[in-house]
C-alpha cells in the first residue's frame, strides 16, 4: 500500500488549507511591513517581515510534509490582504486575532488527526505548536505595550526600535 492511501482525505485536505492558511498570514505580513515602512516605523517593519517570512517558511514544511507522504500539494487562491490601520494598536488587534486563530488552527489539525488516529500527522503538527504559543504571546504583548502608550510618539519610537532589535534577533 503506498502513503498516498494511508494519508486520509480528509487530513490531506485540511494540510492544504493550512498551506493557503499560512500563505495568506504571511501576505498579511508583507502589507503590514510595507504599510509601516513608508510611515517611518522601521522596525516594526522589520518584525513584520520576520514574521511573514516565518509563516511561509511553516507554508513550506506543509508542502514538504504532504510530499514525503506522497500527496501533492494544491494552491489555492489567497484574497488580499488589509492594506490599511488606523494605527499601529489597530494593526496589532489584527496581528493577535490571526495569531490566535493560528494557534486555534493547530489544535483543531491535531483533533482531526487523532480522529483519524494518524499519529504521524499529530507528530508532525507538534512540532509548531511551542512556535505558535510564544508568537501568540509575543503578539498579545506587543499590543497590550502599544496600547499602554497610545499616541505617544517617543513611546512609539521605543517600542519600533524594540520590535527592529527583536527582528534581527532571530
Ligand atoms: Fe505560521
Ligand atoms: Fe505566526
Amino acid at each position: 500500500m503506498s502513503f498516498r492511501l494511508s494519508l486520509n482525505e480528509e487530513v490531506a485536505a485540511a494540510l492544504n488549507e493550512q498551506i493557503r492558511i499560512e500563505s495568506s498570514a504571511a501576505f498579511l505580513y508583507f502589507s503590514m511591513a510595507s504599510w509601516a515602512s513608508v510611515r517611518g516605523l522601521t522596525g516594526m517593519a522589520k518584525w513584520f517581515r520576520t514574521e511573514a517570512a516565518g509563516e511561509l517558511t511553516h507554508m513550506g514544511l506543509f508542502v514538504d510534509y504532504l510530499n514525503d507522504r506522497d500527496c501533492q500539494a494544491k494552491f489555492a487562491t489567497i484574497e488580499a490582504p488589509s492594506c490599511e490601520w488606523d494605527n499601529p494598536v489597530v494593526a496589532f488587534d489584527q496581528v493577535r486575532t490571526q495569531e490566535h486563530k493560528l494557534m486555534q488552527r493547530m489544535n483543531d489539525l491535531i483533533d482531526l488527526a487523532d480522529k483519524h488516529n494518524d499519529h504521524l500527522t499529530h507528530s508532525f503538527i507538534t512540532q509548531f505548536v511551542p512556535q505558535q504559543i510564544a508568537d501568540t504571546a509575543e503578539a498579545d504583548d506587543v499590543h497590550d505595550r502599544l496600547s499602554l502608550v497610545g499616541g505617544d510618539g517617543h513611546g512609539l519610537i521605543l517600542i519600533d526600535q524594540e520590535l527592529g532589535r527583536d527582528a534581527e534577533g532571530h
